[in-house]
């Protein structure tokens, strides 16, 4: 595991963007599973600046993290329109080899397993970025006494529900369920690149990084059994670290 600290929010940014950026300059078809939420914000404005300066996307496949379950795609607070609207529309990816789990399935088990083959398929994933919650999850794999290995609808917590209800006009407004890659899946990416920005990120990942245990009470703490991740940092996000 590769800890990098950065000064800021922009320079993790553009570091993260440069990581992704040399995968596609390596493998222009490369697999990259993407992630929402406020952190990769930045990182995809960079990608879209790589891309008016010449960037090419045209032949990666890409499949999301995860989806709320019960959401349209064309609702605003969907992952979908997260996607599009923050990346995928600004850049020259092919709509066809974009895969975002849908919010709408009704047969959730045969969705979960096809999501599961269609990223085989492509060859596994080869970069996937990823947040974390601070409650340590990664996609909607939240700290639970048993965690699921493969794609699969979940229960979202209470800490989770609040904390994106900034986004929605009430928290009644909040799904409380969603399709989300399992920690098999993440874990069977070529490389991981997580992101950590704030001081809200402070006290998780103090705590993941001191302990170094594996625990599914910190669903992040997995990532410890892979041997390809980097973990960017801004300082304030290292702020309660040991150096
Ligand atoms: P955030 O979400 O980037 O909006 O902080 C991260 C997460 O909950 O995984």
């Amino acid at each position: 595991m590769r800890i990098h600290i950065l000064k800021n929010y922009e320079e993790l940014s553009k570091k993260a963007a440069e990581i992704i950026k040399s995968q596609i300059v390596l493998k222009d078809d490369s697999v990259i599973g993407f992630a929402t939420g406020s952190t990769p914000l930045g990182t995809y404005k960079e990608l879209i600046n790589m891309h008016k300066e010449g960037l090419d996307f045209s032949n990666i496949t890409t499949f999301n993290l995860d989806e709320y379950y019960g959401l349209p795609a064309s609702d605003v607070n969907s992952y979908h329109y997260f996607m599009y609207s923050n990346l995928f529309d600004h850049i020259n990816v092919s709509k066809k080899k974009v895969h975002i789990p849908d919010g709408e399935v009704k047969d959730v088990d045969k969705f979960c397993k096809d999501y599961e083959g269609n990223i085989a398929k492509a060859g596994g994933i080869d970069l996937q970025i990823l947040g974390i919650g601070k409650n340590g999850h990664i996609g909607f794999n939240e700290p639970d006494d048993n965690m699921d290995v493969p794609t699969h609808l979940t229960d979202l917590t209470e800490g989770t529900i609040n904390a994106n209800s900034r986004f929605f006009d009430s928290i009644d407004q909040v799904p409380k369920q969603a399709i989300t890659m399992g920690l098999g899946t993440i874990m069977k990416s070529k490389r991981i690149l997580l992101l950590a920005s704030g001081e809200d990120k402070a006290e998780i990942i103090e705590k993941m990084l001191k302990a170094q245990v594996v625990t599914t009470n910190i669903p992040a703490s997995f990532l410890f059994l892979h041997n390809n991740v980097d973990i960017l940092v801004d300082e304030k996000a290292a702020s309660l670290m040991e150096r």
